[in-house]
């Protein structure tokens, strides 16, 4: 048996999600995962909130309260909203989790010591009033480009363009608005990716035409660039400490300056793609404490390492802006920690257990929102707490999933939104269920009638299922999301003509056995669409599936029997209507509430 290992990409830990995340990386994985334990499969969905980095420190400043906490309680906040999204994570980690400040010190020694860092002296802005280094965003001045006097040490938030601290024009800090700024060396570590470029030009070539086109191009656009050596470390208080652990020596002998690296942390995009390996070793101890085990019961390397991990398919899920970390930094820091460099620049592979390379990765373009971005900073668009007070989340799921961004970005309009959700989930599939459960309790005393045999009509009608399926199975598989929705949907509407044509209500008159064919069919359409509308549509599949007595979440369906699942006597019951539709005014409201009718220019 295949087992799956699926991650998607980290969400910042500073505020609430927008639908955009959503749907480049956590709701597609969230299908995918349901998908492949339906079938079967072990699978193991992990995310995380990523906590790191100097947006965390202002964000937790300006609200008054320690980083720590600030993290703590967002958290929170985004696993619940995760969870009543429907997103079935095995486990929802924290990247500043004493895990992953293990692994991550782990992953940076053996780089160390293997001959893929280097030391390196840089020039920070110090700012002497608060006694610290100030990291690009804490350096505030005028921009020599335009004169805006609030422009930030990494841009001009008025004209864009990318700044160095030192540009500014009578710099000063964030932090207390001191002038008292210099420019001072500070050592940090540096990952010399560029090492790697030749291996990861290999890798990458190896997986044009399985990988989406998207994700292949920008991949090789970086490796054409030029790969640059990375700083790995930062000034900065909040992160993962360098300095707390025995450093080794590296291969020409040398430790690393621990004196120069203490009040350094790393940089959040070298731990935060640690954390998704992290996060599975918090799953485990989490999994081990419910059963009360001993941590080392449950084994999580076995998801991660070969050759244990030699039947898992690793597959990750990400918004474009994420695919050069995901196929350049973090597969630099793996090769990096299962391979070593001798003296004289020879490699040789030392690791036994070596940490698995990503398999499938699937990148996605951008959800829009009326042609200009979702903003977190500019609160424009829909976010994942108001989204949920304005409708249940099967209505957000559909939509996103059936528009994801896969070949081009796409956008949110809720004129499209309020006609796709009234055509797909009111008129088809729930008008579908409500008509025949109905028409079974007032009419065959609420059970699955035993009377009569299938036709030519149910023949055709198994026909058309199976092939409808097998070609829903296959796009799931191939991890294509507009192509799944669109098969379910035709799925729906052969239940829909089926029963027009059967018309079991006009046949009860003169056949009472042909009608109780028909809605022994119809019944078992229900129980079908159960099935395999759950990975989409959780909520609403789960109250289908009680309907006519199913368990959930069941198995999806083979072809071959997919109209073969309920017994007959079986007694069903109507559901309350699945999906109310959504009204202009409703709409009217939203649109003036959100904003949206006149497009928002893009910012650059
Ligand atoms: N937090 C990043 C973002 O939202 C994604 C990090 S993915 C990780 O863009 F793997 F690096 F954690
Ligand atoms: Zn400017």
């Amino acid at each position: 048996m295949p087992r799956i290992l699926i991650t998607s990409a980290l969400p910042y830990i500073n505020g609430i999600k927008h639908l955009g995340t959503l749907a480049g990386s956590m709701l597609p994985a969230d299908v995918y995962a349901r998908f492949q334990r339906s079938r079967g499969n072990e699978t193991l969905y992990i995310c995380a909130t990523d906590e790191h980095g100097t947006p965390t420190e202002l964000a937790a400043a300006e609200a008054g309260v320690a980083p720590s906490d600030f993290c703590a309680e967002m958290h929170k906040v985004q696993y619940d909203l995760g969870r009543k999204f429907g997103l079935s994570w095995d486990h929802f980690g924290r990247s500043s989790s004493p895990q992953n400040h293990r692994l991550t010190q782990r992953f940076a020694q053996t780089l160390w010591e293997a001959g893929f860092i280097e030391e390196r002296v840089t020039q920070q802005v110090y700012s002497l009033a608060d006694k610290r280094f100030l990291p690009d965003r804490y350096v505030i001045g005028t921009c020599p480009h335009c004169g805006y006097t609030a422009a930030r040490g990494d841009q001009c938030e008025n004209c864009t363009r990318v700044l160095d601290p030192a540009d500014l024009i009578a710099p000063r800090s964030a932090i207390s608005g001191s002038t008292e700024i210099e420019i001072r060396d500070s050592k940090h570590l540096f990952l010399r990716q560029s090492l790697f470029a030749p291996k990861l030009r290999e890798w990458i070539e190896g997986k044009k035409g399985e990988w989406p086109l998207l994700v292949t191009s920008i991949a090789l656009k970086w490796l054409d660039e030029g790969l640059q050596d990375r700083g790995i470390t930062r000034d900065l208080a909040w992160g993962v400490p360098v300095n707390a652990m025995d450093w080794g020596a590296n291969p020409e002998g040398k430790l690393p300056d621990l004196a120069g690296l203490a009040d350094k942390v790393f940089y959040v995009w070298f731990d935060a793609p640690i954390e998704y390996i992290a996060a599975t070793w918090e799953w485990a101890d989490a999994v081990a404490a419910e059963a009360g085990l001993e941590p080392q019961d449950v084994n999580w390397e076995r998801w991660w390492r070969l050759p244990e991990a030699s039947d898992v398919t690793y597959v990750e899920f990400m918004g474009k802006d994420n695919v050069p970390f995901h196929t350049v930094g973090f597969p630099c820091t793996l090769i990096g920690v299962n391979e070593r460099r001798d003296g004289e620049g020879r490699w040789s592979v030392v690791n036994n257990s070596p940490w698995k390379l990503v398999d499938q990765l699937k990148g996605f373009n951008w959800l829009d929102y009326y042609g200009g971005r979702f903003s977190t900073s500019q609160g424009r668009g829909v976010f994942m707490d108001t989204a949920l007070e304005l409708l249940p989340p099967d209505y957000w799921r559909w939509w996103i999933t059936a528009n994801v961004p896969e070949s081009q970005d796409s956008s949110f309009v809720w004129e499209q939104f309020q006609a796709q959700i009234n055509a797909d989930l009111a008129d088809v599939l729930g008008n579908f269920v409500n008509r025949i459960l109905k028409f079974t309790e007032t009419r065959f005393d609420g059970a699955v009638p035993a009377d009569g045999l299938d036709g030519p009509l149910e023949q055709k009608l198994a026909k058309d299922v199976a092939a409808k399926l097998a070609e829903l199975t296959e796009h799931m598989e191939a991890r294509e999301f507009r192509k799944s929705t669109t098969a379910l949907r035709q799925l729906w509407v052969l239940g829909n003509q089926y029963l027009t044509e059967a018309a079991p209500w006009t046949a009860l008159k003169t056949d009472p056995a042909r009608a109780a064919v028909a809605v022994r069919t119809g019944l078992n359409l229900v129980a079908l669409f159960a099935k395999v509308s759950e990975p989409f549509i959780p909520f609403t599949a789960e109250i289908i599936a009680q309907a006519v007595g199913e368990s959930f979440p069941g198995r999806w369906p083979q072809p071959d029997a997919a109209l073969d699942i309920l017994p007959p006597g079986r007694p069903v019951k109507a559901p309350e209507v699945l999906f109310r539709k959504i009204e202009d005014d409703q709409v009217a409201e939203w649109i003036a509430r959100f904003g949206g009718a006149e497009p928002v220019p893009q910012p650059a």
